[in-house]
């Protein structure tokens, strides 16, 4: 069993707030807040994937007191690294000074807790387990798509997880379905292919809302009936933050408080497997985690994928 030791976050230095969109394409800063709760996100310039994780991955570490040689793997859920090869993982490996197994997941926005599922099977083997969550949707997203540029945004962030008594329940699970939310890999220059694939995210927006409402409630029921407790049990429910609107509607359907499901999508929209432990770490640095409270991390995602698990913060 795992608990997590440190976390940290960075999000890239530019903010890019509704009104600025709604001058590049047809939108409206109402339109996006009253859709999605988005206000701003942040989008790299001058930076690059490797930077916002490194940085995140530095600030977990330090955080959780150990030094970068106490590091023995480091797993990176991503939909894409800066390079298809090297992994986004061994790229952090080299910046940290860090030899030790390195490599990506892409479980798209679940993929932080598939990367803690991953880092529970192997804690017996290594002791503190890095997990950088890292994305750059502004490369994957048509900036002249006003349906799927207003969505998401950059940014990474991290934790440190070790033996110990925390986790409670872990679930990873998937509903395969290529079509609802994907991005095609872009076409090379083969002279042989007829491939003209641009690369841009595409989805059907309200398919994907109605899987993320339905699969996310139905996966937390399926945690609190496995571990023998109730909504009422849980202190923090940390969403993947896709769309204010979806956290809402799972809440609803559990009839608990709004303040048992934290939000920060207004400002960093959706940065897919960076949502979760951006999230984690501002909760735990504004001191709103305290030791013993129950938590319910639950992503979903392209794929169509989700993953679930409980802790008791220790
Ligand atoms: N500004 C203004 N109008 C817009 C915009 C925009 N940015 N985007 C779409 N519209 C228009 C549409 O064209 C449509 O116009 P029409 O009625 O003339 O055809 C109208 O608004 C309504 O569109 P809907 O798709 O019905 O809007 P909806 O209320 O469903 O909201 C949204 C769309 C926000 C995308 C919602 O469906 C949603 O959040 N879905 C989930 C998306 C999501 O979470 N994606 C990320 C998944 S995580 C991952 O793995 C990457």
């Amino acid at each position: 069993m795992i608990k997590i030791i440190g976390t940290g976050r960075k999000l890239p230095t530019r903010a890019v707030p509704n009104d600025e969109l709604a001058a590049m394409v047809d939108t409206s800063d109402d339109w996006i807040v009253s859709r999605t709760g988005i206000k701003n996100r942040y989008v790299c310039t001058e930076e690059n994937l490797t930077d916002l994780a490194e940085s995140a991955a530095r600030i977990a570490i330090k955080n959780a007191r150990i030094s970068m040689q106490d590091i023995e793997m480091i797993i990176c859920p991503t939909i894409a690294g800066d390079f298809s090869f090297p992994s986004l993982a061994c790229c952090v490996a080299e910046r940290l000074g860090v030899k030790c197994p390195a490599f990506d997941i892409n479980a798209a926005c679940s993929g932080f807790i598939y990367g803690m599922e991953i880092a529970e099977a192997f804690i017996s083997k290594y002791k503190n387990i890095l997990i950088v969550g890292a994305d750059m949707m502004s490369r994957l997203v048509d900036w002249n798509d006003r349906a799927t540029c207003v969505l998401f945004g950059d940014g990474a962030g991290a934790c440190v997880v070790t033996k110990g008594n925390a986790l409670k329940y872990i679930r990873s699970n998937s509903a395969p379905d290529a079509k609802m939310l994907y991005a095609k890999s872009r076409a090379g220059n083969s002279p042989f292919s007829k491939d003209g694939t641009s690369g841009f995210t595409a989805m059907n927006g309200q398919d994907v809302y109605k899987f993320a409402v339905l699969s996310v409630a139905e996966e937390i029921k399926t945690a609190l009936a496995e571990l023998k407790l109730t909504a009422s049990d849980i202190n923090h429910f940390l969403l993947h933050q896709a769309n204010s609107r979806i956290i809402d509607g799972v809440r609803t359907r559990l009839k608990q408080p709004p303040e048992k499901f934290p939000v920060n999508i207004d400002k960093y929209a959706n940065t897919t497997a960076a949502t979760i432990p951006i999230l984690l770490d501002e909760m735990l640095e504004e001191g709103k985690i305290n030791s013993g409270d129950t938590l319910m991390l639950v992503g979903f995602g392209a794929g169509m994928t989700t993953g679930t698990c409980v802790m008791v913060w220790e």
